[in-house]
């Protein structure tokens, strides 16, 4: 390392590598690759104004919605025009999806086609990018379907979160950040723009166990849960109240940023099943925000759940799908699985939140 010091991503997947000889390098570059559109993806969010970057995709056009009737932003166009361009063409993948993309994403036929599924939020947070809030990508690879010579169906993409054969994040902030896990822990770079590269700089992360620091939209407190409800009302009681010790509560509304403060220095996070809207049964998305960042919090050792069973075992049953996501320190993620699995208390039944929906539903 007689350069700067320090590990580049380059480096240190190159030396993860070594531990399995039988394997072939496409991984590390579709990593590389995926590493590569973050910078892109960097640089873009960097620019703001300068780069014409900010405001909405089709503004003059009458404004532009994705598959899922949310606002699409320039840059979350422009971001996942970076992931397709920038890995499509290496040979590594046989198939991408986005929540940018309805349908999943065919490599074009002039490139070969590999053995991965690539799947991501380009720009997660989005809301927050014209306020120069940080924002980030989150990234899940797992295996395409072995030997088969076909385009890629919804149905492959279907694979529970203890499939995934890697995930991570960047983090457009101060600094950029990229996480990754392979399954062998959580290692964190932090982007030299000078050179260019990500420099390992936090190896080994860990999320504590315990934690004073909690995350919600408290503006959606009409609509939680009766157990959410109790969680949160027994954290703000403080001192006086049943967990007898006072919590701070934060929001940035940028999942991927508030991931990365709980890798940081703990906390939880909940974004739970409510009743805001029928249709919807939780805000964020299984596939490409929920498993990558459960994937992230179990290998620091922290802990990710529907808020009744582990996320990564949940059954995909469609590429946008969204569930109720709580994730972050261990016990306390512990703490709201057990209010949900416990019988309502008496004061509780006569909540009609109780009476609309079974709290036996993922
Ligand atoms: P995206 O920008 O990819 O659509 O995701 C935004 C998500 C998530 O990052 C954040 O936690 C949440 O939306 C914020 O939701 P509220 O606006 O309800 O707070
Ligand atoms: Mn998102
Ligand atoms: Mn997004």
């Amino acid at each position: 390392m007689p350069l700067t010091g320090r590990k580049t991503l380059t480096q240190y997947l190159i030396e993860e590598r070594r531990r399995f000889p039988e394997a072939s390098g496409d991984f590390n570059a579709l990593i590389l690759d995926v590493a590569m559109a973050c910078k892109a993806i960097a640089r873009a969010v960097a620019f703001g104004a300068l780069g014409d970057v900010l405001g909405n995709h089709a503004a003059a056009a009458g404004g532009s919605v994705n598959v899922q009737g949310e606002t699409q932003e320039k840059l979350d166009v422009l971001s996942n025009d970076y992931f397709l361009r920038i890995t499509e063409w290496g040979g590594h993948l046989a198939g991408m999806a986005s929540e940018e993309m309805d349908a999943p994403y065919q490599i074009p036929s002039t490139y070969p086609r590999g053995k991965y599924l690539l799947v991501f939020d380009p720009l997660d947070g989005s809301s927050n990018i014209d306020v120069n809030v940080s924002v980030g990508s989150i990234f899940s690879v797992l295996r395409a379907p072995a030997g088969e010579d076909r385009e890629v169906t919804e149905a492959d993409f279907l694979q529970p979160g203890t499939q995934q054969v890697a995930a991570g994040y960047a983090l457009y902030g101060p600094t950029t950040m990229f996480v990754l896990t392979v399954g062998n822990g959580v290692t964190g770079f932090t982007l030299d723009p000078n050179l260019g590269e990500f420099m390992l700089t936090h190896p080994d992360l860990t999320v504590p166990a315990d934690t004073q620091e909690f995350a919600i939209n408290a503006s959606n407190s009409r609509f939680w849960e009766a157990p959410v409800k109790r969680y949160v009302d027994e954290c703000l009681a403080g001192k006086t109240g049943p967990r007898a010790k006072d919590f701070n509560m934060r929001w940035i509304a940028s999942m991927v940023a508030e991931a990365h403060r709980i890798l940081m220095r703990g906390g939880v996070f909940l974004y739970p099943r409510d009743c805001k809207d029928p249709a919807k049964p939780g805000r964020l998305r299984l596939l490409y925000e929920a498993n990558p960042i459960g994937f992230i919090m179990e290998q620091a050792g922290g802990r990710a759940s529907t808020g009744r069973v582990p996320m990564l075992g949940v059954q995909p049953d469609g590429l946008h799908q969204r569930i109720g996501l709580v994730f972050g320190s261990k016990h306390e993620v512990e703490r709201i699985e057990r209010y949900h699995a416990e019988p309502p208390a008496r004061k509780d039944l006569d909540n009609p939140l109780f009476h609309e929906r079974s709290l036996f539903r993922v």
